[in-house]
């Protein structure tokens, strides 16, 4: 079986590519574990007891409820870490098999994370902007993974597999931007007006729901249309033999 996918097997790689990917997978490695490490070393109790806004919200939740919050926190860091191997162009043709069995390992930590993220959103801190911003967010995230495994397995279309994925991994990195997103507005608005932390934090949550993945989006759609605009393109739509 042929897993090229013209859009990227002839593409020469730049130092611009290379540091793009750098930068990408070690942030996402960076948020994959120190996002989720503080719930794994520490009770959701004890995080409320010093204050923690997160953790404050979902201490006093069902059990229901936070068992979506540890699934969803353990599988989307599954999902950030593993995903970048997934875009190395060198490693996805020299190793299918691995290439194939990462692939469902990411798709499935997506499934879980996504389906607990619906969960948690009614539940969010920012309240009905969270619940908007997270709830569409877990829904496309869910249908983009959903569209990129049905154009491999079904059509095997790599083609249309890459370009899902690429937007399915642009939701992905939302985990980090969100991150970012915080920290400059917290930052700006703690620097430049004074403001205290814990209302910087209300804040600049009121903003982030849709802020961490809207931009991320219409990068992806960027990248891809460049693509589609300069790579030579025999054979836009290949079909991997079974
Ligand atoms: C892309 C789809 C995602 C959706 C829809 C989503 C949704 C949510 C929601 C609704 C919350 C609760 C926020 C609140 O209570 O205000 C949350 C928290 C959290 N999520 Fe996600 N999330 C996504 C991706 C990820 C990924 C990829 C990771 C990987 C690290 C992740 C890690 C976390 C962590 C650690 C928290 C706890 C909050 C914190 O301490 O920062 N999420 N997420």
């Amino acid at each position: 079986m042929t897993l090229t996918d013209p859009t990227t097997a002839i593409r020469p790689r730049t130092w611009r590519t290379r540091a793009a990917f750098w930068w990408i997978a070690l942030s996402a490695l960076a948020i994959a574990v120190l996002a989720p490490l503080p719930y794994a070393l520490t009770s959701l109790t004890d995080l409320a007891a010093q204050d923690q806004q997160l953790a404050t919200n979902y201490a006093g939740r069902s059990s229901a409820v936070q068992l979506a919050f540890y699934l969803h926190i353990t599988c989307g860091g599954i999902a950030l870490l593993l995903s970048p191997l997934q875009f190395a162009t060198r490693l996805r043709i020299r190793a299918v098999a691995a290439h194939r069995a990462v692939g469902r390992v990411v798709l499935g930590a997506i499934a879980v994370a996504g389906l607990a993220g619906l969960v948690l959103a009614p539940h969010n801190v920012a309240g009905p902007v969270g619940t908007a911003g997270f709830g569409l967010l877990a829904l496309l995230w869910l249908g983009f993974s959903a569209t990129a495994f049905l154009a491999i397995q079904r059509r095997r279309d790599v083609t249309a597999h890459r370009r899902w994925m690429v937007r399915a991994f642009a939701l992905t990195y939302a985990a980090v931007t969100l991150r970012l997103w915080l920290g400059v507005l917290m930052g700006a608005q703690s620097g430049v007006w004074g403001v205290d932390g814990d209302t910087a934090f209300e804040r600049a949550y009121l903003l982030v729901p849709f802020l961490c993945w809207v931009p991320n989006l219409i990068v992806a759609e960027w990248y891809l249309a460049v693509q589609r605009r300069t790579v030579p393109d025999p054979l836009t739509r290949e079909v991997a033999a079974p």
